[in-house]
Parts: C-alpha cells; structure tokens; sequence
C-alpha cells in the first residue's frame, strides 16, 4: 500500500483525538500530527513575551520572529521552538487558553497553515485539530469528528493534569473547558464545525479502544477501496 492516506480528525477539547490519533497512527505506520501543539506552542510564545492573549496587534507584530517547526520523532510530528522540543509547558490550564484566544486571530492560522499542511503532502498522515477535515486537508479519504459530553470530557482532561501534578479541580477544568468550546466553535474563523462529509464518533461511553475499533472500522473500509 503505497498511497498517500490521510486521515483528519477533529473535535472539541477532551474528545480523546490525541489518544485515537497515536493509536491510528500506530497501527497503520502513519505520522500522527497535533495542529492544537503549535497554537500551543505560539501561545507559549505570546505569555513568555508578557502579551495579553487578546492583544491581537502585538501578537500579530511578533509572528514573524516566531521560529516554530516540525520535526519527527518515532512516528510523531513534535513541535520545536527555536529548535528545542516543547513539553508539557504547552498543556497548562493557562497555556491551553492562550493557545484558544491565539487562534481565533487569522494571521495566526495563516501562520501555520503551510507548516500543517506540508507533511501531509509528503507522508501518510494522522492529523489533530478543529478544521483538519474542513480547512487544512479538504480532500483526507477520511475525516472523524469525535464529540463527547462535556462532563466526561472535563473529567479526562482532569485526570490527565492530575497525573502531571497540576493542583486543579474538576469543577475548573469543566468551566475551562465549556469557556473554551464556546471560544473554539462560535469565533468567526475556522470554527470547530464537522465538515460534511465528516463521520461523527460521540466516544462518552466508549473507551479508548472501542472507540479506537469503530475508527479502524471506517478506515479499513476506505483503505479497501
Ligand atoms: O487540541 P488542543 O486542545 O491542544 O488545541 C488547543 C487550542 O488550539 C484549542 O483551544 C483550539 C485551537 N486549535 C485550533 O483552533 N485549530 C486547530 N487545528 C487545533 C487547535
């Protein structure tokens, strides 16, 4: 199977995209892509310089000195910022807003764009985000849109962050989360929708591998054609 596969997968924060994505990208040998890394990353970016999230002017004057990249690491699109892995600085509660409040701004998905887009030209790809099937890889053979309830959404994400010794409650990450649905699907650009010929997994009661063997369904049925 030499063809070029490309797999987009997009949805709400804590809708277990990452966790599918690495599994899919494990079991097919395919690159798996984080596009919510890099708004990350430049959110990171924007706090170390002291800038408010919202301060659109000053964040759009300072994309250009921002040297953001790509590079893999078993089988992982692992953004660098000036050349040097990002961590787990990225995924902080205020990091994760930053990186919300970034990326309604257009000159910062432009920004991107090309370093998203790029690997998927080259490489079977695995990508992650909110307009992967819509804006970025129109034309992927498959696009998943994963939706869960918000409450088992927050509760994910709440455990993650336990499990990194981040002091939080559940009762925060929840209204993190419902802050950061309303920023990520009503803004005016690129919002979180499902393309339409996007399939539409809800994973609330599903675990991890079962939602894992509803995808593989769906993509081995593409990849028979
Ligand atoms: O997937 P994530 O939670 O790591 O993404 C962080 C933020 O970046 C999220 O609030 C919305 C934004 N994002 C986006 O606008 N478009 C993408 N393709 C990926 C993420």
């Amino acid at each position: 199977m030499n063809k070029l596969i490309n797999i987009a997968i997009d949805g709400p924060s804590g809708s277990g995209k990452s966790t599918l994505a690495s599994m899919i990208a494990a079991h097919y040998g395919f690159i798996y892509i984080d596009t919510g890394a890099m708004y990350r990353t430049v959110g990171l970016y924007i706090q170390r310089k002291g800038f408010a999230s919202d301060d659109k002017e000053a964040i759009v004057s300072v994309l250009p000195e921002i040297n953001i990249d790509m590079v893999l690491m078993n089988g992982k699109g692992v953004v660098t910022l000036d050349g040097v892995p990002v961590g787990d600085e990225i995924r902080t509660p205020k990091s994760s807003m930053y990186a919300s409040d970034v990326s309604k701004i257009p000159e910062v998905r432009a920004f991107l764009l090309d370093l998203q887009r790029d690997i998927a030209k080259r490489r079977s790809t695995v990508m992650d985000g909110r307009d992967i099937g819509t804006v970025i890889l129109p034309d992927a053979q498959v696009k998943l849109f994963l939706i869960a309830d918000d409450t088992v959404r927050a509760h994910r994400r709440y455990m993650e962050l336990l499990e990194k010794g981040e002091k939080v409650t559940e009762e925060e990450v929840l209204s993190d989360m419902r802050r950061r649905d309303k920023n990520d699907s009503g803004r005016e650009v690129c919002p979180a929708v499902a393309a339409k010929d996007a399939i539409l997994l809800d994973n609330s009661g599903l675990s991890a591998e079962a939602t894992f063997e509803k995808a593989k369904e769906i993509i081995d049925g593409v990849l028979a054609k």
